[in-house]
């Protein structure tokens, strides 16, 4: 064969084979099934972390232990947008973004915000609530810990895999950061004073504070929350437009009406209750 012969050829090749890529990429999009799967399914699976007041936390109801929180209101409203029974599933919070990935839930929700690195391996739908950072301490240190040098050796706390642990690494690096998956554990450890703080959600700090009268307070520290790390967003699998479409359209109406503000103020209730 002549070379010109087998350039002619390879160009037709290369031409079909980008036609094919195409057509395969215009397929997906039509051929979208996120939303339609959990329709016909009749149940959506939410995947949390319920560690984390008022976000999620457990309750005992009629002796059984329950899921709720401020997500999990969300998630139930959600729910009765598409149609379906809502299933919470409970998993330690670093195992989260895997559980989507494998199919085992179908969104997560779990105060989770939309990090860049996160967004490399989900995709996340419009923000339903806003963060900023402090750090949790015991009752009567709120003045000892006043600055980023007073934390100097300290041992502080932070969830890990979560923008609390991002936070501390970066702004308190010379305290001695202590990482674990529960979140519970943490503001527990800093009751007992094996840990001096923990890096804590405003408005889950406020709610430790509240829930264990007389404990807690907030460091006078000052800890920076970049604006990446704050919006707290429903992450989905990759490639999910028209699932995506559906849970924004469900946060812009409780937006709009009022609930999500509603649905806050009803978690943190529910959590003082409790107690
Ligand atoms: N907002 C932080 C993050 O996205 C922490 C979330 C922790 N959530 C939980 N359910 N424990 O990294």
């Amino acid at each position: 064969m002549k070379k010109t012969t087998i350039k002619k050829l390879l160009t037709v090749v290369s031409v079909a084979f980008l036609g094919s890529l195409i057509l395969t990429g215009c397929g997906k999009s039509s051929s979208d099934q996120s939303l339609k799967q959990i329709q016909d399914k009749k149940e959506l699976v939410l995947g949390t972390s319920a560690d984390y007041p008022p976000f999620e936390f457990t309750t005992m109801k009629d002796g059984k232990k329950q899921i709720v929180g401020y997500d999990i209101l969300i998630a139930q409203q959600i729910a009765k947008d598409m149609g379906v029974k809502l299933k919470v599933v409970n998993t330690a919070f670093p195992s989260l973004i895997s559980e989507l990935q494998d199919k085992k839930v179908d969104i997560v929700m779990a105060g989770m915000v939309s990090t860049d690195q996160r967004k490399k391996a989900v995709d996340f739908t419009k923000s339903y609530y806003k963060n900023s950072n402090v750090l949790l301490v015991k009752k009567g240190e709120a003045a000892k810990y006043n600055t980023v040098a007073s934390l100097k050796g300290k041992a502080v706390g932070a969830q890990q895999s979560t923008t609390q642990e991002k936070i501390g690494k970066k702004q308190l690096a010379a305290a001695n950061l202590v990482t674990e998956a529960n979140f519970t554990n943490l503001t527990n450890e800093v009751k007992t004073g094996t840990l001096s703080g923990v890096i804590a959600e405003k408005v889950v700090a406020d709610n430790v504070i509240k829930s264990n009268p007389g404990q807690y307070e907030i460091a006078q520290v000052k800890l920076k929350t970049p604006a990446s790390d704050a919006p707290v967003s429903i992450a989905v699998r990759k490639n999910s437009p028209a699932l995506k479409k559906q849970l924004n359209k469900s946060i812009t109406k409780l937006q709009k009406n009022g609930d999500l503000d509603k649905f806050m103020q009803k978690a943190q209730d529910l959590q003082l209750e409790q107690k």
